[in-house]
């Protein structure tokens, strides 16, 4: 039985000629578990988002979508949402009410359950998702993690047959997103129910899928076990092949007849298996590229403590360390660990109580910020839509060139310039509530005032950042 079979499906915006979707034909069968994979912008969200009508965007649609043997369209509202499961992006957005115990009982509570088949079932799925410690809590007072679990709880208490997942872990630190994940895949295997889901964290979600989908400029460009897709890829020499976990890229990376791996398990045995017939060379690689003394560091933290109140504990303590021309340095740590703030102390927004923030070898609260955010320093907050201003990419790239001494055809080449090279030129004049790519386009904010320093806040933006480093 299939869950779903779509055929030749066609799909554009309104008054775009760009067709989002390009002839996607594929079925998915029951119990499956697939992963989307594929670079931004290349189509999964709207793909996903035809699976279920209610979340369907208006757009100029061709082909058919069957929902078990029915044609979707002609399935009745309440019926989709009991048995088509979506969880989005934002732990946030999705979350209805303000206990943890009643957003479980929510969605069965609009389908008119009774309350003892209420009751039910809201506590196998606390007891399943492990909810019963924080049951009676405020939703407002769990971290992101549990949010998300929440959403994904109060979905599964609607006995779904299949869930989808638009990159549910997005927005949490890599623990909580690697649990998620791991209950994704006890959801799938225990209770039956397809999944299919969109994930940047490749690494985790292809040891749970069944079959991997690539897409790329709406097209499905491959289709098959997550070991077989790897090597398609590897043959085709395509970009999402830098996207696949690190044991098949280390696998790909020398000429072998054995089996593909796809968890770092398997990796160890391929490599037992390889070395067998192999002499490994162990040379040591050396990973630390010395600076050599006569660089100075373009930002550097001496000894910084801070804290948000006095009476309040601190959350920045003694951090020292510091960064030099050209390197790119990641502040790692789990959630609430002090990273945005020390970020807040680089950029001069918060100041540490003891200790010294230098840029450039000046102390940065020296340095005025006309100059320090013109040329110095950018800012990439986690959330990219606080930086918008206006209602089109376009209109907003304009704006950040407002008041500097520029003719019209420098403007022009300018925001061609950083249009091209952060490929915004398809989103040029869309609105921004309606575009995925926002990450691709806040870097502009940054581009445009040709900063030497950039902090980056994200817990997974991270993913086009290095090759973005690169182009710049
Ligand atoms: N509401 C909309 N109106 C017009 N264009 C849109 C809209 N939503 C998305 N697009 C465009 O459609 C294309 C596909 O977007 P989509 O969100 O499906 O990509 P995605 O693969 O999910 O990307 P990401 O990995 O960034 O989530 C992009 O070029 C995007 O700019
Ligand atoms: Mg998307």
């Amino acid at each position: 039985m299939e869950s779903y079979t779509i055929k030749n499906l066609m799909f554009s915006y309104p008054q775009q000629e760009r067709i989002v979707i390009d002839g996607v034909s594929l079925s998915v069968s029951k119990g499956e578990f697939v992963v989307l994979c594929g670079p931004s912008g290349c189509g999964k969200t709207t793909l996903l988002r035809q699976l279920k009508t209610v979340l369907a965007p208006h757009g100029n649609r061709k082909g058919n979508i069957f929902f078990e043997g029915k044609l979707l369209d002609e399935l009745d509202q309440r019926e989709q949402s009991s048995r088509i499961g979506f969880v989005m992006q934002s732990p946030e957005n999705q979350i209805v009410t303000d206990k943890v115990w009643h957003e479980l009982a929510f969605g069965l509570e609009s389908l008119g359950y009774s309350t003892p088949a209420i009751r039910l079932r809201v506590a196998e799925m606390a007891s399943f998702f492990g909810i019963q410690n924080w049951f009676y809590k405020n939703v407002s007072e769990l971290s992101g993690g549990q949010k998300q679990l929440l959403n994904l709880a109060s979905i599964m208490a609607m006995q779904p047959s299949v869930l989808i997942l638009d990159e549910p872990t997005s927005q949490l630190d890599p623990i909580a997103a690697a649990d998620f994940l791991s209950t994704v895949g006890k959801i799938n295997r225990e209770l039956g129910v397809t999944v299919i889901l969109t994930e940047h964290r490749l690494e985790e979600a292809m040891p749970l899928a069944d079959r991997v989908l690539v897409m790329d400029e709406g097209k499905i460009i491959a289709d098959g076990m997550p070991k077989e897709v790897g090597q398609m890829l590897d043959r085709e020499n395509h970009r999402m092949f830098y996207a696949m976990p690190v044991p098949m890229r280390v696998y790909a990376g020398v000429p072998n007849n054995l089996d593909c791996p796809v968890t770092v398990r398997d990796g160890r045995q391929w490599l037992d298996l390889f070395s067998k017939d192999h002499v490994i060379n162990s040379e040591k690689i050396n990973s630390h590229v010395a600076l050599t003394s006569d660089i100075s560091p373009s930002v550097e933290i001496k000894e910084a403590w801070f804290k948000y109140e006095k009476e309040l504990p601190d959350v920045v303590k003694g951090a020292s360390f510091a960064a030099y021309p050209g390197e790119i340095l990641a502040i790692l740590g789990g959630n609430g660990t002090g990273k945005t703030t020390t970020l807040s102390l680089l950029s001069g927004l918060n100041r540490p109580y003891r200790g010294k923030v230098m840029v450039h070898g000046k102390e940065i609260s020296n340095i005025p910020d006309s100059e320090k955010f013109e040329n110095m320093l950018g800012v990439l907050p986690q959330n990219p839509q606080s930086l918008f201003v206006k209602k089109t990419v376009e209109l907003d790239l304009y704006e950040m060139l407002k008041g500097k001494k520029l003719s019209k055809d420098e403007q022009h080449k300018r925001v061609r310039r950083v249009s091209n090279l952060c490929g915004l030129t398809y989103s040029y004049c869309r609105n921004f509530n309606i575009n995925s790519n926002t990450p691709d386009y806040f870097y502009r904010s940054i581009l445009f005032k040709r900063q030497k320093i950039l902090f980056y806040i994200s817990s997974h933006y991270f993913r086009n950042y290095d090759s973005f480093c690169h182009d710049f």
